[in-house]
């Protein structure tokens, strides 16, 4: 069993995918078990995202970030870091393979709906970014 985070980012919020989203992870066996709805301030976001600091698209990430309400998540199940990865489709939603939530549903590279933890490591700090253990259902 493994666990993952996932965000849906305040462009899937405020479109009213929350629930196609979710519908999605759960067919797929991907077990909620923590979920919380935040408005990320900038200081949250520039510690998320602190990896991508020396990146172009920084500020404006950021930016995006904060600009509406995300919908966080804990997701569980087998190999859940590669299968979430699956069901969201490549960064780039032009490069998104059919029937993934990106493919369906992003707009542009940055506004691209939903964002998943890409290894174990990233998983653990991303999780405990989030929430602490009493908000995991064990
Ligand atoms: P995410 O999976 O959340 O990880 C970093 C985010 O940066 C990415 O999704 C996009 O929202 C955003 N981003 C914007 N421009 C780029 C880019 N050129 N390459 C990768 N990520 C980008």
């Amino acid at each position: 069993m493994e666990r993952t985070l996932s965000i849906i980012k305040p462009d899937g919020v405020a479109r009213g995918i929350i629930g196609e989203v979710i519908k999605r992870l759960e067919i797929n066996n991907l077990k909620i078990v923590a979920m919380k709805m935040l408005k990320m301030d900038t200081a949250l976001a520039q510690g998320f995202y602190a990896v991508h600091k020396e990146r172009p698209f920084f500020d404006s990430l950021t930016d995006f970030m904060t600009s509406g309400p995300v919908v966080v998540m804990v997701l569980e199940g087998e190999n859940a870091i590669t299968k979430y990865r699956e069901i969201m489709g490549a960064t780039d939603y032009r490069e998104a393979a059919e029937g993934t939530i990106r493919k369906d549903f992003a707009t542009d590279i940055e506004k691209n709906v939903v964002h998943g933890s890409d290894s174990p490591e990233t998983a653990a700090f991303e999780i405990s970014y989030f929430f602490n253990r009493f908000e995991l259902i064990v």
